[in-house]
């Protein structure tokens, strides 16, 4: 068994929408995270999965004329067939209808319980529907939800309340004393300053509608969904019976997710832990949001980003690719097709696709594609020589979830080699039997320096980089960030083929 272990999570969906671009964005990076810590020998826990329980589904199935779990049945196929597609390599997949989940909620509940910081009383206050959220008198924005701009219902039940308030200091505490515990620092500092406006005690029970799990003890009342839903964090690693992959994998190295959900897993989900006397997840790391040509996305502007149809017209990688690098994480972005075609064309079809083919149809052309590693160096400017800088910066890059400076990192790297071989000037050499060797050991660095790029861009582009090492003649996985030393390789074999990626006219 390996010692390095990771354990990553994305949210779970809501099943009463369609998977969008913004539940696609935090689906990638999670596993762009998950495939690098791969290849950094990591034993990796990446999950996901669906929240199918509350108010919303049910509301949402009575309009559609389905049961919640009809509802819920079809519109998990969607999330599932869409990851498919999008090449998200996660370990388990979730469902909170699930038995096991059941198990875990009322595990978890009954620790909160047997501490004493539970108990019944009455709860009024206002509602929002979709955010699944109360909300009080002060915190309403000109009679709406602060969060989503919606109305909000006047809610009066019985109701079992968490005692929330309790954990104010000790939460605090925590945040202060583990300064990547919530990252970006900018959201940090908003969750702090609400901690400080003071907790009050959080209702976790609802008796008005019954599409949840029932209160362990009182099955008049179902528990609260951010309460259900955010256990499924412990669920997935086996919490409460297989306490030997829980202690394996739990606490979470990092809960990833948008900035619209952070109170929920930067304050509610803490104290819930904190009452059960569990281990608190490493970090929380919360992303920005996409809007679509400068305008928020909406189904009623019509203008969501349909992530089938987006991967369907310009491939998986291009979209994982463009979804990354567009954006500095933790910043809002902008989606535009504009500017995915510039990427496409600028980046992909030329600095890199160019690479590759120009070094391949050399090899072909010269050396009848076979291209063996030469004996001496007889190569002065070698690119490689900064190899072992290159890959410090990327581990710096991806272990601080920096994706576009990494991805910019790597083309500076691609636009040296590109420089390179204007340098170089193969063609010049071929002409000259004397310079055959040189020849040689420039194509072969060439094509050593394609199969490195290809490791590290795997987590990115997994598809294009797996056709990139097929065409260099490589038989084997990318595994191990280990791949991507220099000069190992004693011969390839390579293939020029067709563009990786082809151009996008207007
Ligand atoms: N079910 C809850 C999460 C429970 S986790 C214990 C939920 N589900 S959701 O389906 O509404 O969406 C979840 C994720 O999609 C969030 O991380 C949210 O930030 C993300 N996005 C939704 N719209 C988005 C954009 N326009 N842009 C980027 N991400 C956005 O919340």
């Amino acid at each position: 068994m390996k010692d390095n272990i990771f354990y990553i999570t994305t949210p779970i969906y809501y099943v009463n929408d369609v998977p969008h671009i913004g539940h696609a964005y935090t689906t990638i990076a999670a596993d762009v995270i998950a495939r690098y810590k791969r290849l950094m020998d990591f034993d990796v826990l990446f999950t996901t999965g669906t929240d199918e329980h509350g108010e919303k589904v049910e509301k949402s199935a009575k309009s559609t004329g389905e049961t919640p779990i009809e509802l819920a049945n079809r519109v998990v196929g969607r999330f599932k067939d869409l990851w498919g597609k999008l090449d998200i390599s996660f370990n388990d997949f979730i469902r909170t209808t699930e038995a096991r989940h059941k198990e875990a909620v009322n595990a978890l509940f009954d620790m909160v319980n047997a501490k004493g910081d539970i108990y019944k009383g009455e709860y009024e206050d206002w509602y929002c529907v979709p955010c699944e959220n109360f909300v009080t008198d002060t915190q309403l924005v000109n009679g709406r939800c602060p969060d989503c701009g919606r109305p909000v219902e006047k809610l009066t039940e019985e109701s079992y309340f968490f005692r929330m308030s309790k954990y104010q200091g000790m939460l605090l505490e925590h945040i202060e004393r583990h300064p990547d515990f919530i990252q970006p620092e900018s959201k940090k500092n908003e969750v702090v300053s609400f901690i400080k406006k003071g907790l009050n005690d959080l209702s976790i029970s609802r008796t008005s509608f019954s599409w949840g799990i029932k209160l362990p003890g009182d099955e008049k009342h179902v528990i609260y969904v951010w309460f259900d839903a955010l256990a499924n964090y412990l669920t997935v690693c086996g919490f409460p019976e297989d306490t030997e992959r829980f202690s394996r994998y739990w606490p979470a190295d990092i809960h990833l997710i948008g900035k619209d959900i952070l109170r929920f897993h930067a304050v509610y989900w803490p104290t819930f832990l904190m009452a059960a006397g569990l281990p608190l997840p490493k970090k929380i790391f919360a992303h920005g949001w996409w809007t679509v040509d400068g305008q928020k996305m909406s189904k009623s502007l019509g203008n969501v980003v349909n992530p089938y149809e987006t991967v369907e017209e310009y491939g998986v990688d291009v979209f994982r690719y463009f979804l990354l690098r567009e954006v500095p994480f933790g910043l809002d972005g902008d989606f535009s097709v504009s500017s995915l075609r510039h990427r496409v064309n600028g980046e992909l079809a030329n600095d890199l696709g160019n690479l590759l083919s120009r070094s391949t149809g050399m090899v072909e052309r010269y050396f009848e594609g076979v291209i063996d590693r030469p004996e001496r160096v007889l190569v002065d400017d070698d690119p490689l020589t900064e190899l072992d800088a290159v890959i410090g910066e990327y581990s710096e890059y991806m272990e601080g979830l920096e994706f576009s400076r990494c991805l910019e990192m790597i083309w500076k790297f691609i636009g040296r080699l590109n420089r390179f071989v204007d340098a170089k000037a193969p063609w010049v050499l071929a002409k000259d039997p004397e310079k055959r060797e040189e020849l040689r050991a420039v194509l072969y660095l060439l094509i050593d320096s394609l199969k490195i790029i290809g490791v590290l861009l795997y987590p990115f582009m997994p598809k294009t980089s797996v056709e990139m090492w097929q065409r260099l003649g490589i038989k084997e996985g990318i595994e191990s960030i280990e791949d991507a030393q220099a000069g190992i390789t004693k011969r390839y074999r390579v293939t020029k083929g067709e563009p990786l990626f082809k151009r996008l006219e207007d």
